[in-house]
């Protein structure tokens, strides 16, 4: 099965990033074909400033290696070089309709907000769709909110497949129910758009008081408390283990403790998951070359795939005359 996503480097990845999508590319890469990159084009839409667009696009490799991507598992890449993409970007534009653009989420959000937004805002699903194609992607592991654009690449794909001949693979979403969409301290979607993250290699001190400030409702202490639902807990569920789990619920059911409390407890088992992926960042840190290397053969990998996909489609569409068989 060939597995592909992609991650924005536009900012340091938090909690949400990694249960909604990281941790996914890492649990598959032992028995499927992964392709994973640093999405540094789409990037573009927010990021002018061209130090710490390189410089968060190296952070990303080392967070995402750091974490447990092995590339002698998994292909790692960054996106601009693979210029095939943005050559295939240009042929699903001919396929995409305006309507169908003007209904994607993150353009419509930003125009009702009043700002504006740029061509490349309002074509982004198409550069992901060509990033999804490109490979003949069959899984596309990503969080809840992503699951509109895999849409689009799909209709994209069918657009096209039906127009000239069928070319590409239509891929699926694949999310995990648990981790679909996690809290933020606000307890809406965990997002850098909204200052609610709480990122993955934050200093642990200003982790914690980060931790200790997420808001919670204003029952008295006394009250027994479902645990489902709330998103302390949520967030508690994705690194304790499952004895904690159930213990911390039945807590929750009786009732008589304060938030502060979960809120410790939390602390303690976010510092103790991501321990040994601080450790190995460090590590990492201080082997620039090796990340840069890892990137340039995953590059290599990667573009293989591209270019074979891409013939495919400009001998489709007629760029390029068939080749003899
Ligand atoms: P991005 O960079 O915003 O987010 C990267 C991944 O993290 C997931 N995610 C979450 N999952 C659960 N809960 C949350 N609170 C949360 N916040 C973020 C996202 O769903 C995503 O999977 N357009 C993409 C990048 C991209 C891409 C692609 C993805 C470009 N090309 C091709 C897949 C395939 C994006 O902006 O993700």
């Amino acid at each position: 099965m060939r597995v592909l996503s992609g991650i924005q480097p536009t900012g340091r990845f938090h909690w949400g990033n990694y249960f909604g999508a990281i941790r996914q590319y890492i649990d598959l890469q032992d028995d499927h074909d992964g392709y994973y990159f640093i999405a540094n084009l789409h990037a573009l839409t927010t990021i002018r400033d061209a130090e710490l667009l390189q410089q968060l696009t190296h952070d990303a490799a080392l967070d995402l290696l750091a974490l447990g991507l092995d590339p002698d598992k998994a292909t790692l890449f960054i996106q601009s070089d693979i210029p095939e993409v943005s050559q295939l970007t240009w042929i699903l534009m001919t396929c995409t309709s305006m309507g169908l653009l003007e209904r994607c989420v993150a353009y419509k959000e930003k125009k009702e907000k009043g700002i504006a937004a740029d061509a490349g805002l309002f074509t982004y699903p198409v550069l992901m769709s060509a990033d999804i194609l490109a490979y003949d992607s069959q899984w596309v592991p990503v969080g809840q909110d992503q699951v509109q654009h895999i849409e689009v690449c799909r209709d994209l794909a069918n657009s096209f497949n039906h127009h000239f001949k069928s070319t590409f693979v239509l891929p699926e979403a694949r999310i995990v129910g648990s981790a679909a969409k996690v809290p933020g301290t606000d307890g809406e979607k965990m997002s850098k758009s909204y200052d609610n993250t709480i990122g993955l290699f934050e200093e642990l001190k200003p982790q914690r008081k980060k931790i200790m400030r997420i808001q919670t409702d204003s029952r008295p202490m006394e009250d027994p408390k479902e645990p489902e639902g709330d998103h302390l807990f949520q967030l508690y569920q994705l690194m304790a283990t499952a004895e904690e789990i159930e213990e911390m619920a039945s807590l929750y059911r009786q009732g008589g403790f304060g938030y502060g409390h979960v809120k410790k407890a939390l602390a303690d088992v976010a510092e103790r998951y991501f321990a040994p992926a601080r450790e190995r960042r460090q590590e990492l840190e201080n082997h620039p070359d090796t990340v840069r290397d890892i990137l340039k053969a995953g590059a290599e990998r990667a573009r293989t795939v591209a270019a074979e996909v891409l013939a495919r489609a400009e001998e489709a569409c007629g760029l390029t005359a068939p080749k003899p068989h």
